[in-house]
This record gives structure tokens, sequence and C-alpha cells, in this order.
């Protein structure tokens, strides 16, 4: 593999619009991530921590096309997904969000919802789809099966669903395209408890199966701990440090890390 390969995000800077000054004059603006160089590495996986509001989701929606980056760039495997005729690398990263009522359409089926990306995507849906129904039938199932999901659920909407099961049609509709990256933006923490672990071990086994990369988006440390490979933590829209798991939990470098760590002890003991 070169030095390039996997997702390198380099010196992006991303700002919204503020709030409006009374009368005429300048919008201000808010910078939520400032200049931020970070690189996921083929089969590598990423954890992304920091308090609330510190530009984590900013990150992840720029790497997903959502926001334009103000400055800076973002690359796959060395092609720029900055650049806006480049929508083909963008199908080498898919993301899965915290809340999986609201990342699906609500009108859609399981199957509709899935197999929707092959009709934009032809190139990177499987053999058949677009033009048999039976084959599609067939590869969203083998979809659903691989996501823990029985044939059946093709035919419901979200709200037939549990939000475990919503979260697992969410997986497969990320898997559809045949993803290398995957970006987990907090995609465990509205589940009930019970479902989180059982969400979290099929994200990692569909990591091993499919050699994939992860930039894992979370509050809990205990779970950085089991999934990561390396930790980079962000603060006020500034990455602060970023360390291999071993090493960040025994020795942080930064105060600010060693904050985090120390809360997140805190709560263990009162939890
Ligand atoms: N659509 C938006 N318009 C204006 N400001 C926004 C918007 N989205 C986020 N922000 C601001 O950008 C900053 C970074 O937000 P972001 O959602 O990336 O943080 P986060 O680290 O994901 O937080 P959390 O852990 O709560 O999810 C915050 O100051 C937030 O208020
Ligand atoms: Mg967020």
């Amino acid at each position: 593999m070169t030095a390039s390969a996997g997702l390198r995000i380099t010196d992006l800077t991303v700002t919204y619009p503020g709030p409006r000054a009374s009368g005429f004059g300048r919008r201000s603006s808010i910078t939520a991530v400032d200049s931020v160089s970070l690189g996921v590495a083929p089969h590598e996986t990423v954890a992304l921590v920091g308090e609330s509001g510190s530009g984590k989701s900013t990150i992840a929606r720029a790497v997903v096309g959502l926001v334009a980056p103000a400055a800076g760039g973002i690359e796959f495997d060395a092609t720029s997904l900055t650049n806006q005729r480049d929508r083909r690398a963008r199908r080498n990263i898919a993301m899965i969000f915290q809340d999986p009522r609201s990342a699906l359409n609500p009108r859609m089926s399981a199957a509709a919802s899935i197999s929707e990306a092959w009709e934009a995507h032809p190139d990177a849906a499987p053999d058949g789809v677009r033009k048999d129904a039976r084959r599609r039938r067939e590869a969203v199932v083998d979809l659903l099966a691989q996501v823990g999901l029985d044939p059946d659920v093709a035919e419901k909407r979200p709200t037939a669903l549990s939000g475990g099961q919503c979260q697992r049609v969410s997986i497969a509709r990320a898997l559809a395209l045949r993803p290398r990256l995957l970006i987990c933006d907090e995609a465990v923490s509205a589940l009930d408890v019970s479902v989180q672990a059982q969400v979290l071990q099929l994200l990692v086994s569909v990591r091993e199966a499919r050699s994939l990369s992860m930039l894992f988006i979370t509050h809990d440390l205990g779970v950085v701990r089991q999934v990561a490979d390396r930790v980079a933590v962000m603060r006020r829209g500034e990455l602060v440090e970023s360390a291999d798991v071993t090493t960040l939990f025994s020795a942080p470098q930064h105060d600010y890390t060693r904050e985090l760590l120390d809360a997140a002890v805190d709560l263990d003991v009162s939890g």
C-alpha cells in the first residue's frame, strides 16, 4: 500500500453561517473544524472522540459531501473528494448515522432503501439487479442476511421495525455499494443499551468480513478500546492529539485527553 492509500484529510476547515447580526453588515461564521489533518489507512479503524460540539460530525459530513469545506483537501486513494466531478470516489465511503429512523425514508420499504443506490450507481451494483427483479430481491435478501435480518424484513417500512432493526437496515444500505470505508457517527448511541452491543458486534464482524476501514465517532471510550486501532481527539474544532489506542489510554500527551479519560473513569465509578 502506498502512503496515500485510504482516507486522507488535509488542513480541513469547515464553517457554518453564524447568527445574523442585527441590521446590515457581515454575517458572522462559526468555524466548526479548524485546519484538521487526519488519515484512515486501509483496514484501519480510527476513533474520533471529543466533547459535544468539537466538530466530529462536521468532519464526517465533509467527508461524505454533506457540507462543503471552506479550505483543505479530502482524498480517498489519492483521488480528491472535494472535486465535484469525482462522485465515483465517494462511493468508496458510506456513513451510518446516529438516529436509525430518520436515516431511512419512512415511506420506503427496507428493500427499496437498500436497492435505491443501485439506480444512481449502476456500475457499483451487483450484476443484473437493475433489470431483473428476482436478482434484485436475492441481492437484498443476501444483504439483509449479512446484517442478521430475515428476508421478510424486505417488505417492511421503518415504522414496522425496531430501532436496532432499522440500524441493521441502514448498515445493509451502506454496504450495498461495496464501500471500503465506513463512517459510524454515534451509530449505536441512540439504541437501547441491550441492543448497542449487538449492533456494535455486527459492525465489527462486517468490518472483518469485508476488510473495511472505519472512522468511528463515539462518546464511549469503552467502545473505543474495543474497536479502534488509533484515536484522534477533537476539541473546539481542532485536533489536539492522535495516537494508537494503547498509547493514548496509557500515556495521553495532552491535558484535554487526560481530562476526557478521567471523566470517563468517573462515569464508570458512578454508574
Ligand atoms: N448546521 C449547522 N449550522 C450552524 N452551526 C452548526 C451546524 N452544525 C453544527 N454546528 C456547530 O458546529 C460545531 C461542531 O458541531 P458538530 O456537530 O460537528 O460537533 P460534534 O463534535 O459532532 O458534537 P456532538 O458530540 O454533540 O455530536 C458546533 O459549534 C455546532 O454548534
Ligand atoms: Mg456529532
